[in-house]
């Protein structure tokens, strides 16, 4: 296969196609397995099957044969769409969607989760609950309780808003409806909630659903089979991640993925011959404030290929630091960097030497707020960029730690676990390689600054 600068190294794709949603993630035996939304004969949104690959580590991934395929005739005759795997006592069983109209279905896996046959009592939930109008009715996300399973499903009330509807069942086969988890509005989150994943953590519970092209988080009480929400957010702020995923690995873990959707046109992607990317492998965490936290799963650190390490880097407006043997479109990035009353520092990546193409991520100590800003990015007239903003509140000589991603066409960039951006980039040159620190408006310093060229 020829180079394809553009496709990622450390973050899963399939060999070629379509891939949306992440699915089924689960840690079982010593594997993780990463199910996802695939059409595995072209690149068109259509025809959804679930692909499966599986990792050790949750960078290097192996590709598998697809695992559900529609049947002709049967209730998911035109798509397998999203859902999750649970352990049943050592059977792992899988509860997805099947379309058209929208209907709940299992299958079981072998011991290895290598084959899976459906169901034959399949839909085991037929239809939305009587007398309710959903806009929607998709993705479950399956737990167990003292008493049994349940399982959310993405919907949304006509008329009120996204909703996340909650059942119970003592086998995963007969499903009782309960009542709305909670019931969002329309005018704020979001007419419709796809792809619900519901979980403790900390002392709390979370909530995430996708709506309004962004993922939503939820952190509150939940008591009565219902949350009492005390904090909401965006678990990112670009434009690429959305319909995330999580599990719980077997340390007790909270790993959350990401559909990173592509920012070029359908033309460009047929090019290619691919389209979509998983996300970074997010652990979470809560903040004692009851924010969402995230960072990458730690095994990111066995990549760190050629490092430069810099202490007390003093940047003035207009003269760039460069990095000797730190270059390419497989990079990490981390700084220590002290917030100033008005400057903007932070580094350009993926940048030409003549600057006809480059990408900035800064933390902007004046706006507060995470930036990247992939405008200047590509020649490319097939590409959507923008500038793209997280909120960070910080004061003046407070330290921050911006953390940086690169790996062919994605950037993810976060500050303290806690703002992050997820943006698409898609340089044309071959030479569009090199990374620099620079500062804007003010001097800027940063304590340390860590680069590593990547595996
Ligand atoms: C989210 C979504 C899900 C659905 C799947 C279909 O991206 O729309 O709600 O199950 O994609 O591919």
């Amino acid at each position: 296969m020829h180079y394809d600068p553009h496709r990622a190294q450390f973050h899963f794709q399939p060999p070629k196609y379509w891939m949306n949603d992440p699915n089924g993630l689960i840690q079982w035996k010593d594997e993780y397995h990463l199910f996802y939304q695939h059409n595995p004969e072209s690149l068109a949104w259509t025809n959804m099957h679930w692909g499966h690959a599986v990792s050790k580590d949750l960078y290097h991934w192996e590709p598998l044969p697809v695992a559900l395929a529609p049947t002709p005739g049967g209730c998911d005759e035109l798509g397998i769409w999203s859902g999750c795997a649970v352990d049943n006592d050592g059977e792992p069983t899988l509860m997805y969607t099947g379309v058209v109209p929208e209907v709940q279905c299992i299958a079981t896996g072998d011991a290895d989760l290598r084959s899976f046959k459906k169901h034959p009592g399949n839909p085991v939930i037929a239809r939305p609950p009587e007398g309710l109008e959903v806009t929607g009715f998709r993705d479950p996300c399956v737990w167990r309780e003292e008493d049994g399973w349940r399982c959310v499903i993405g919907s949304g009330i006509q008329g009120q808003g996204g909703a996340v509807l909650l059942y119970r069942s003592p086998d995963l086969r007969k499903w009782e409806y309960l009542h709305p988890l909670l019931i969002g509005n329309k005018d704020e989150n979001g007419a419709m909630w796809e792809c619900p994943d519901f979980f403790p953590l900390g002392e709390k519970h979370v909530l995430l659903v996708s709506a309004l092209d962004t993922v939503l988080y939820f952190v509150g009480t939940y008591t009565g089979g219902r949350l009492a929400v005390e904090h909401t957010g965006r678990l990112d702020h670009g434009p690429a991640f959305y319909a995330a995923q999580t599990f719980e690995d077997a340390e007790g873990c909270r790993i959350a993925f990401g559909w990173l959707r592509e920012s070029r046109n359908d033309a460009a992607q047929e090019a290619a011959g691919w389209s979509g990317v998983q996300s970074l492998p997010r652990v979470l965490a809560l903040s004692p404030d009851g924010a969402v936290l995230a960072g990458p799963a730690p095994e990111i650190e066995t990549l760190r290929q050629n490092g430069a390490h810099k202490q007390g880097v003093l940047l003035q407006p207009g003269n760039d630091v460069t990095f000797e043997g730190v270059s390419g479109r497989q990079i990490e990035i981390g700084a220590r960097i002290e917030v100033t009353e008005r400057g903007r520092t932070g580094f350009s990546v993926c940048a030409a030497p003549d600057r006809a193409e480059q990408t900035h991520i800064y933390y902007d100590c004046f706006a507060n707020e995470l930036c990247i800003d992939t405008r200047g990015s590509s020649l490319s007239k097939d590409v959507t960029t923008g500038q793209y903003r997280a909120p960070l509140e910080t004061k003046p000589r407070e330290t921050v730690e911006l953390r940086i991603f690169v790996d062919g066409s994605v950037v993810e960039a976060f500050v303290d676990n806690r703002a992050w951006i997820t943006a698409r980039i898609y340089p044309t040159r071959e030479d569009s390689v090199e990374v620099r620190a620079f500062a804007e408006e003010a001097e800027g310093r940063m304590k340390t600054l860590d680069a590593w060229t990547l595996a």
